[in-house]
């Protein structure tokens, strides 16, 4: 095996023993005492991390975010030579970083990038790899953390956590703040069986404090707020529940079609790719009760608990309270755009669904009696991603008696991506001799308040796993029982094949039947209305 180029080591010696021997702490504030690290990416000549993984760890270098000694190994199927790997990195930040890489960051950075080929199923790479990472321990005299992340297709997944386990890499050091941690990315299984079957192949190998699932709307700046804006003012708590709330709505949206990835997507479908991570997680943070800390088990503990009280949906009969459908040909922003059959990759005759809307109830105290729509699609009218919270209407008395003055919904918006921000719907009195009411709106961007460039979802998810912060990582228990709603729903349309399997014209909101499953409670899709 190579040797690795020798590393400035001196004063690095001595700052290595100083951060091995301090206590594990989970707090931004302490990234600094973070242990030298070296992070594996599995799956990197991938397009996630050219796109992602890549930018979000140079900006974190560029912030000084990165613990100070940190390595990268890509490890990939294609024999490629480190300076090819590096080559590969250094084109994906030109593309792809939010900020530019000046040449003096990329000379600190790229010495300490290399590459590993290997098949992910051949244990005999995994331990060459240990080698190799001992190696790096030995140059810099002192014990390294690895940060194994796994961002391959997920068919792959089980193969690498058991090799992590045979060869010793998930157990090095374990027991110490340099225990190896593992990040898994999305899709966390297909169903709940395989869910499971993952997590127990996890839960064999690692302890789950050292294991970070993945879902990068977690890591979004906005998503983070939801629990600053719930539970640090005062005003929402007493109306945050089935007495003033009349519906919840969560759209999440994208306006483009599978494009490239139609071979992953038609194995996949919007339930699988959207709902059950990404949007099951917004309802989970939208509905949960208070959590007793900011500790990363006590939010946890109510995510689940929220998703616990979800009622088993109503599948089949005269109102199911599921839709699912597909995309026909359309306009989008003016352009046309093909039919999903008509994508690259998918079979003429698939019926994987490119939307899936759903209506669900929890049976709690806080919000028995109170519908949660959720839909999400590909192709429809615009990307946005919203949660909507519609309050009740006022009794009937004074304004809201007289049909004149069309006292609308109080409506709180809360806009995750694009336009990130909060708009709170009131009514109120237009100017003149007149009384005629209109609703107004008190709004909060997070660009205009606290200007652009915000760090990516990805760039806050590596360095709160860097730090062993656990907060914004699907636990295991979480992963299930969000399966556990959905799988029934799953195996019925599989079992359905192509019947029931909506349409709707690409650049439109979505099919019909969606809006007829909120007009049976008596109320209409928010997002992608005007209301002013
Ligand atoms: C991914 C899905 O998890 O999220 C993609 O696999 C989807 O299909 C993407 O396009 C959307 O993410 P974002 O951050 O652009 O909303």
């Amino acid at each position: 095996m190579k040797t690795l180029p020798s590393l400035e080591t001196r004063s690095i010696k001595d700052s290595c023993k100083m951060i091995n021997s301090a206590p594990i702490t989970s707090n931004l504030s302490s990234i600094r005492k973070t242990p030298p690290t070296i992070i594996i990416i599995f799956g990197a000549s991938g397009d996630l991390t050219a796109r992602k993984l890549a930018p979000a760890i140079f900006n974190l270098s560029k912030d000084d975010l990165l613990p100070k000694r940190c390595f990268l190994i890509g490890y990939g199927r294609s024999v490629i030579s480190d300076d090819d790997f590096k080559d590969e990195i250094k084109k994906a930040l030109d593309l792809h970083s939010r900020r530019k890489i000046e040449t003096p960051e990329w000379e600190a950075l790229e010495k300490n990038l290399y590459f590993h080929a290997g098949a992910y199923d051949d244990i005999s790479r995994f331990e060459v790899l240990e080698e190799k990472i001992s190696q790096i321990e030995e140059q810099i005299d002192c014990k390294a953390q690895c940060l194994f992340y796994i961002s391959t297709p997920p068919g792959v997944f089980m193969p690498i956590l058991e090799n992590l386990g045979e060869s010793g890499l998930a157990k090095r050091h374990k027991g110490t703040e340099t225990a190896s941690k593992v990040i898994i990315e999305k899709p966390f299984g297909r169903n709940l069986q395989s869910a499971n079957e993952l997590n127990q192949v996890i839960n064999k190998r690692f302890d789950e404090s050292q294991v970070f699932r993945i879902d990068h709307y977690l890591g979004k700046e906005t998503v983070q707020s939801l629990l600053v804006q719930r539970f640090a003012n005062s005003i929402f708590e007493p109306v945050w529940n089935r007495n003033y709330v009349s519906s919840v709505q969560i759209t999440v949206s994208e306006d483009l079609g599978v494009g490239s990835r139609g071979g992953y997507y038609d194995r996949s479908g919007a339930l699988r790719d959207m709902i059950q991570n990404h949007v099951m997680q917004l309802l989970a943070l939208t509905a949960m009760e208070p959590p007793s800390s900011l500790d990363p088990e006590s939010i946890r503990d109510e995510k689940v608990k929220a998703l616990k009280a979800l009622k088993p949906l109503v599948i089949t009969g005269d109102r199911p309270e599921v839709v699912r459908a597909s995309y026909e040909a359309g306009l989008v922003g003016g352009l046309p755009a093909k039919a999903y059959l008509d994508e690259e990759g998918i079979p003429s005759d698939s019926g994987t669904e490119t939307y899936a809307a759903l209506k669900l109830y929890l049976d709690n105290w806080r919000w028995k009696g109170v519908p949660f729509y959720l839909r999400s699609g590909k192709r429809l009218a615009m990307k946005a991603s919203e949660i909507v919270v519609q309050f009740t209407r006022p009794p009937a008395i004074l304004f809201g008696q007289d049909s004149r003055f069309k006292v609308s919904p109080n409506l709180l918006v809360i806009r995750i991506q694009p336009n990130e921000g909060v708009t709170l719907y009131l009514n109120s009195k237009t100017p003149g001799l007149e009384t005629k009411l209109q609703p107004i709106k008190l709004a909060f961007g997070y660009e205009t308040t606290f200007g652009s460039n915000t760090p990516e979802a990805y760039e806050r998810l590596i360095l709160d796993a860097l730090n062993g912060d656990g907060t914004l990582f699907i636990r295991g228990d979480e992963a299930e029982t969000s399966w556990g709603l959905l799988s029934p729903v799953l195996d019925h349309w599989e079992s359905q094949g192509k019947a029931g399997l909506e349409n709707y014209a690409s650049g439109t909101w979505g099919p019909l039947a969606a809006d007829k499953l909120l007009l049976n409670s008596g109320h209409e899709w928010i997002t992608g209305k005007n209301y002013e």
